[in-house]
């Protein structure tokens, strides 16, 4: 049976882990050849072999995506054997210290926090744009349920602010890229299960329980919830919705 992704060249940041993992080896099973970019090198050989064992194309290149010259770099590097269609940028921290913390702590929280889950997502995106221009591509960027709104625990006001900046670019490439055919969305997860909130869900399970009492579908989420919805917009059967963001999220914003 034919994929929904078969003859694209995907390339994911962050792919090396939690959901980034999850949509490299959904892209794979979708018949799309994956390139998996992480700084996480072991990280990344380990989704590869995933998808090798599951008879599917992929390659693992190290990247660090506030390295604007290497991002240039590794573009160059793919297109030697291949445009990609589809980027997703999906690499990215947090951290919770409090706005009130010790002062050089939270400026080093923002520095880092601003310079993956933004800086990064720029770098990546500006880097690849020439093949996602010539192949009318898409690209899925990764928000979040802090997208919209400060969640029911403080201390995040880095990351909500480059989680709603995730979809401000969202829709501003949405708007000037649409002529060019390349169709840009994000996806915002709300609480999935993954190595970013393993020891905040270990050290605080108040905290996931607030959470869950706000989520309809009362579970938290696991990569392949996000998956979906990032298989759905890189294919033709989103080739009508751009500038849009699929809440992957248990119901968490609708309520
Ligand atoms: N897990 C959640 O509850 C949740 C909710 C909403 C949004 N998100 C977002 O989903 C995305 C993926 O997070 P996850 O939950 O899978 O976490 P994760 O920690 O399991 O994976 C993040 C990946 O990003 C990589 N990475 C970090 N810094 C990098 C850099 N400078 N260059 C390249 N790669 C880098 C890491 O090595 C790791 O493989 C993030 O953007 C996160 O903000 C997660």
């Amino acid at each position: 049976m034919a994929g929904l992704l078969d003859g694209h060249v995907a390339a994911v940041t962050g792919g090396g882990s939690g959901i980034g993992q999850g949509i490299c080896q959904a892209y794979a099973r979708e018949g799309a050849r994956v390139i998996v970019l992480d700084i996480d090198s072991a990280g990344a050989r380990e989704t590869v072999g995933l998808i090798a064992a599951a008879g599917g194309k992929a390659s693992a290149m190290t990247l660090d995506v506030t390295d604007r010259r290497a991002c240039n770099a590794i573009a160059v590097e793919v297109a030697s054997s291949g445009s990609i269609s589809i980027l997703v940028n999906n690499a990215g921290i947090n951290r919770r210290n409090p706005i009130t913390a010790d002062k050089a702590a939270v400026a080093k929280d923002w520095d880092d926090i601003m310079s993956i889950n933004l800086d990064g997502m720029f770098n990546v995106t500006h880097a690849f744009l020439d093949q996602l221009r010539a192949t009318k591509g898409r690209i899925v960027n990764i928000g979040s349920i802090q997208s919209f709104v400060h969640v029911t625990w403080p201390n995040s006001a880095a990351y909500t602010t480059s989680k709603h900046g995730v979809l401000g670019f969202t829709r501003s490439l949405a708007a000037e890229l649409g002529k060019d055919g390349v169709r840009v969305n994000a996806i915002g997860p709300g609480m999935i299960e993954t190595k970013i909130n393993a020891e905040a869900r270990t050290r605080n399970p108040e905290m996931v329980a607030t959470v869950m009492r706000h989520t309809p579908l009362g579970r938290p989420g696991k990569p392949e919830d996000v998956a979906g919805p990032a298989v759905f917009l890189a294919s033709d059967l989103a080739a009508y919705v751009t500038g849009s963001i699929v809440m992957a999220d248990g119901g968490f914003r609708s309520i």
